[in-house]
């Protein structure tokens, strides 16, 4: 055994030895950011060697670090294997940050019906003539007010029956799922309740619902537990083709549900167990793992979920600690990567029932889009990569305390105006201020049409300067940062964007050509999810992130999948209506669509091909900037 040290938060674990540094951090519950999920390709989860002996460093390392860096101790944690008793820095721009959590979405007015429903019974009291068992006599009491041929109850229930229905001198309340009897109990305690959850990559919220006025009466929230095993889900998915990975994982996530649900539960003043259903959506990748499917399929042409209905199970066998026989109920997924939370905006936007023709996008490492109208819809996955999410940007990281989340570049002097999340000095860059940068270095002529960055610009303050791979862009100096280097936007950077958003963008053309439009005939986009929420859309449509639309036809629409799944269980009909999408809806694969190697290669240019639709502002993009040298 090898006793761990971690500073600067003093953490200290008994590990054994030939583990990774990775693994001990997460032990020791040292949240070491780890984006690749431990393949050492993404260089984030950098640390120091204070003082003992690490395992020889690995060729990952030496293509990540210069020879000073290794010198001076750095390794990468996931590479780096515990040798005996040492003790290592986590830098701060190593460690895991917490994410701004999206919880609002837009709300659309829905008819409050839910599928739980409590009624108020009185039953027959026996009689040596009529000494017909509790049961039947419930039975017959609920088949004067609901249509169900049969009931269900299940043991546990049943076991309280006969001592609730006298001492309540037989008038009880009955809460049902559907026809199966979920409590008996005081007619006098009113409330019924559930919860609705979205399992994000990132992030995890929980909505505490009052089943009776429909409202939300708690929130909970957290960072999706499985991050320290990637931030992508190909890395979670990578990492759970080993079943006891997958084990650990689905447990997690599990644990996470019910941390959140009872979180929003003590706010709300209620018991946990008092819970009767819970509605859960999530990409197809969390979908899978949460109930512990095996996931690889999904990584792996064609792509192909293990179900794809809806599901309703017992609480007792995810296990959500809810009342055990309440219902869990999933909503369905679509295709491989395209989850129940995509299905949820669509639900929530009442896309199916709309006569707009809409685009809704929710921009990730899979890019969700789906385009159409109650006529029909036709949706993909644009594989954008994880660069808008920062994973693969030098300095990128997550929405979190220090990044930078908007940007401003003066045209001439290229002065810089930032503002960080929390305010504090920058750590990084994260998804919103990626997109803001690239579309202010086009503005203020720091990078052309292509992407590339003007290497003789000359600016006063030598903000454009050649690096260590090629010319890069400082943002903000050394001496102005926390983590005490320039931070920087490489030309690597630049490129990667680039792939991101032409991907997102031909996925967007592809739809449109299958349904024989333009972007004129699009009469609303609607952008989902904490990304939608936090950019400035003028500058995403600049960097042609999605088609060309005036700007007033842009709206974000929060955390639409969240409010998919608290309309699910608010209202019965919104749950009927989840089946409907499936049939109205239709999955392209790009993958191995015809035109689609085509489009992303058209769609690799930054600015846009009508520019009438912008403000005078972006028009100014297009006039001729005095460039000094610029040879
Ligand atoms: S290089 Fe270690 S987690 Fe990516």
């Amino acid at each position: 055994m090898a006793k761990v040290t971690f500073e600067p938060s003093g953490k200290k674990i008994n590990v054994s030895s030939g583990i990774s540094v990775l693994e001990a951090a997460n032990n020791a519950g040292v949240g070491i950011d780890a984006p690749c999920g431990g393949k050492g390709t993404c260089g984030k989860c950098k640390v120091y060697l204070n003082q003992g002996t690490l395992g020889e460093v690995t060729a990952s390392e030496r293509k990540v670090f210069s020879a000073g860096d290794i010198e001076k101790g750095a390794r990468l944690a996931c590479r780096a294997t515990i040798q005996g008793d040492c003790i290592i820095d986590v830098p701060k721009e190593s460690l895991l940050g917490e994410q701004k959590i999206l919880v609002d979405g837009a709300e659309y007015p829905v008819e409050i019906d839910p599928l739980v429903k409590v009624f108020s019974v009185t039953l027959p009291k026996p009689t040596l003539e009529d000494n017909a068992c509790d049961w039947h006599r419930l039975q017959d009491a609920l088949a004067e007010q609901t249509d169900y041929d049969s009931i269900d109850m299940d043991i546990s229930t049943l076991r309280t029956l006969p001592k609730i229905i006298r001492d309540h001198k037989y008038t009880i309340s009955v809460t049902m799922y559907r026809n199966r009897v979920l409590a008996v109990g005081d007619p006098s305690l009113d409330g019924v309740y559930g919860a609705a959850v979205d399992i994000g990559t990132t992030t995890m919220v929980a909505y505490v619902m009052d089943l009776v006025s429909g409202k939300i009466i708690g929130v909970g929230s957290m960072m999706n537990p499985q991050i320290p095993y990637g931030d992508d889900l190909m890395a979670r998915i990578s990492y759970s083709f080993k079943e006891e990975n997958l084990e650990k994982l689905s447990k997690l996530v599990v644990d996470g549900v019910n941390k959140i649900i009872n979180e929003g539960c003590e706010k709300a003043g209620i018991e946990m167990s008092s819970l009767s259903e819970v509605t859960i959506v999530g990409n197809t990748a969390m979908h899978h793992i949460f109930l512990r499917l095996y996931p690889k399929y999904l990584s792996l042409a064609p792509y192909c979920p293990a179900v794809q209905q809806p599901l309703d199970l017992r609480a007792s066998d995810v296990p959500i600690n809810i009342n055990p026989v309440g219902n869990v109920h999933m909503l369905p997924v679509v295709a491989g990567f395209v989850g129940s939370d995509h299905l949820g905006v669509i639900l929530s936007c009442d896309i199916h029932k709309s006569s707009e023709m809409t685009l809704a996008i929710d921009v990730g490492t899979n890019g969700e889009i789906v385009l159409g109208n109650k006529d029909g819809m036709v949706c993909c996955s644009a594989a954008a990569g994880p660069a808008l999410e920062g994973s693969t940007i030098k300095y990128g990281m997550r929405a979190a305390d220090g990044a930078i989340e908007n940007v401003n570049i003066s045209r001439g002097s290229l002065n810089v105006k930032y503002k960080t999340i929390g305010g504090s000095k920058p750590l990084g860059i994260c998804g919103s201020g990626i997109i803001d940068v690239v579309a202010e270095m086009l503005k203020s002529a720091v990078i052309d049409v292509t992407g590339k960055i003007r290497e003789r610009l000359e600016d006063e303050n030598d903000r454009v300067r050649e690096g260590d791979h090629g010319y890069e862009f400082v943002l903000e100096w050394a001496r102005k940062t926390k983590i005490k280097k320039d931070i920087v936007i490489t030309s690597n950077d630049l490129r990667e964007i680039q792939l991101a958003k032409s991907a997102m963008y031909a996925g967007a053309s592809i739809l449109m050509s299958h349904k024989g439009i333009t972007a004129k005939d699009i009469d609303r986009v609607l952008i989902a999810g904490a990304f939608g929420n936090y950019i400035d859309v003028e500058n995403a449509m600049t960097i042609g992130l999605f088609p060309e639309v005036p700007l007033d036809k842009v709206k974000s629409v929060g955390n639409a999948a969240g409010t998919g799944a608290r309309m699910s269980l608010i209202s019965g009909v919104k749950r009927e209506e989840e089946r409907e999408i499936l049939e109205k809806l239709r999955y392209i694969e790009l993958a191995t669509h015809d035109t689609f190697q085509d489009e992303f290669v058209s769609a690799m240019n930054l600015p846009h091909k009508d520019i009438s639709l912008f403000s005078e502002t972006m028009k100014k993009v297009y006039a001729p900037i005095p460039v000094k040298n610029n040879r």
